[in-house]
């Protein structure tokens, strides 16, 4: 493999050509990626050109560069946000000094540790939404599936770029086992539970972009703030490209909802059964997939009490959510937060020292952000002039992991006895049938402008072109 230019072949702004360390890791593990690809990258998708985006510099001209690509010459790229002059670490012990160039040896391990699990659920996401190509309802949603599985291809470079230059044979070793691990793999799976579920159909893939890539948006945003300056770089980039996957989302159970909510009026019809002969989703069954994928993705924050965490943000690895924008000390040594506890089977609020809370402290602030989008999604149904409302659960609904895990509550945050969860939890989750149903309305719309019967056009193409656009030319 000597003999390629790789700093032809990847775009960069990493100085790749002068770093012949990285080429000589990048030259092993490069061919190992696109084998990955080969094999657990989008089904039966390597020969179709597709209308991408591909980032070949950061400046406004160079990020969002349009052309039909075939997916296996994608030109995967590294590229870190400039550095800021004299940048200074703000907030935890270490406040006011000087950002690492590199990575202090009493940080390695712990800093490792959180580039591998971001690194992680990159691949992941490309491995769970595989075989969704095959269902797509337009070339429109074909394209803009590919367009995230190329980007989270990136994303995993980019912090396989930072375990191959900052971490030595360590970091070779974990950007190889970054390949070896599968979602859903019964004896390697993915480190994080919420990338290891399925997504079985557009509904769910709609519902994770918007759920559980902005859970992606909220940990790079506190990556973004690290005292390891090239992570803060990398992470600030990578953002750029996640606020697509959220649109994607937004916009994707938007137009479901649209649909919905046009058949319901034609039909004058909130009958679940009158819908689905029709072939639309009904609103109940969008609410249920709404609260598995919020659920599943708030579990990602981690435990509600964690010394892992307060030890992250103390030694300056991982700041808040818009850190800088804050107005307390930023180091937060005798501040408390509060956190639900369960007490004799009910819910109370507890106040904990806020470090060991920072977990929740994310968590809250991801809270707040989803149910934004969940009242624009609102405001179709009302325009449409339908009575109904979709739900934000509460936060102790069907959750998995920290204090919440031992207590079964109903959406609204009720208490509820393990014979009243069995009885209803086809009514706040989806259910085989549900599940079932959704599959039953995939199938692959090809022909550009054309789309599915239980989803709405887009209000635009992407790029400035035509909803008719030729997105994907399939060869
Ligand atoms: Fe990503
Ligand atoms: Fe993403």
């Amino acid at each position: 493999m000597s003999g390629i230019n790789y700093s032809e072949k990847i775009p960069n702004n990493v100085n790749l050509s002068e770093d012949r360390t990285l080429q000589r890791a990048l030259e092993h593990w490069q061919p190992n990626y696109l084998q990955w690809w080969q094999d657990m990258g989008p089904e039966g998708s390597q020969n179709f050109d597709v209308y991408l985006r591909t980032a070949v510099s950061v400046d406004p001209a160079g990020w969002a560069q349009f052309d039909h690509v075939k997916m296996p010459d994608y030109r995967w790229g590294i590229f870190l946000n400039p550095a800021e002059q004299d940048r200074k670490i703000h907030f935890g012990d270490h406040m006011g000094e000087a950002a690492w160039q590199d990575v202090p040896g009493e940080h390695r391990a712990n800093l490792r540790r959180i580039i591998v699990t971001q690194g992680d659920t990159e691949p992941a996401s490309v491995e769970q939404q595989r075989h969704l190509g095959l269902t797509a309802p337009s070339q429109y949603d074909l394209r803009n599936l590919f367009q995230i599985n190329v980007e989270e291809g990136r994303h995993l470079w980019a912090m396989v770029y930072l375990l191959h230059k900052y971490f030595g044979r360590d970091g070779r070793e974990e950007a190889e086992a970054l390949l070896e691990r599968n979602s859903g793999s019964e004896d390697n799976p993915r480190i994080l539970e919420a990338f290891n579920e399925e997504t079985p159909d557009w509904l769910s893939f709609f519902m994770f972009t918007y759920f559980t890539d902005r859970d992606g948006k909220f940990q790079l945003c506190a990556l973004a703030e690290s005292a390891f300056d090239p992570l803060a770089r990398t992470t600030k980039f990578m953002l750029t490209e996640e606020a697509h996957h959220m649109f994607v989302g937004e916009s994707g159970v938007g137009r479901v909802i649209t649909r919905t909510c046009e058949m319901m009026n034609q039909l004058k019809t909130d009958d679940v059964a009158k819908l689905r002969a029709a072939g639309v989703i009904d609103l109940p069954t969008i609410q249920r997939y709404l609260n598995f994928h919020f659920s599943v993705t708030i579990d990602l924050f981690g435990a509600d009490q964690s010394s892992n965490a307060a030890t992250f943000y103390s030694s300056g690895l991982k700041g808040r959510y818009e850190e800088g924008k804050r107005d307390d000390d930023h180091i937060l040594k005798g501040n408390t937060y509060k956190v639900l506890d369960v007490q004799n089977g009910a819910l109370v609020e507890k106040e904990v020292p806020m470090l060991n809370a920072l977990n929740e402290v994310l968590r809250d602030d991801y809270i707040k952000d989803s149910m934004a989008g969940v009242e624009r999604w609102n405001r179709l149904i009302s325009k449409a002039g339908i009575p109904f409302r979709l739900q934000v659960p509460h936060k102790a609904f069907h959750r998995n992991i920290g204090t919440l895990a031992g207590v079964k509550t109903s959406p609204e945050g009720r208490v509820v006895s393990a014979a009243e969860w069995e009885a209803k939890k086809n009514e706040w989750l989806p259910s085989e049938q549900d599940r079932a149903y959704v599959a039953s309305l995939m199938g692959r719309v090809v022909e550009p402008g054309k789309f599915a019967n239980w989803i709405a056009p887009p209000v635009m193409g992407i790029n400035r072109q035509p909803t008719h656009f030729d997105y994907v030319r399939f060869n």
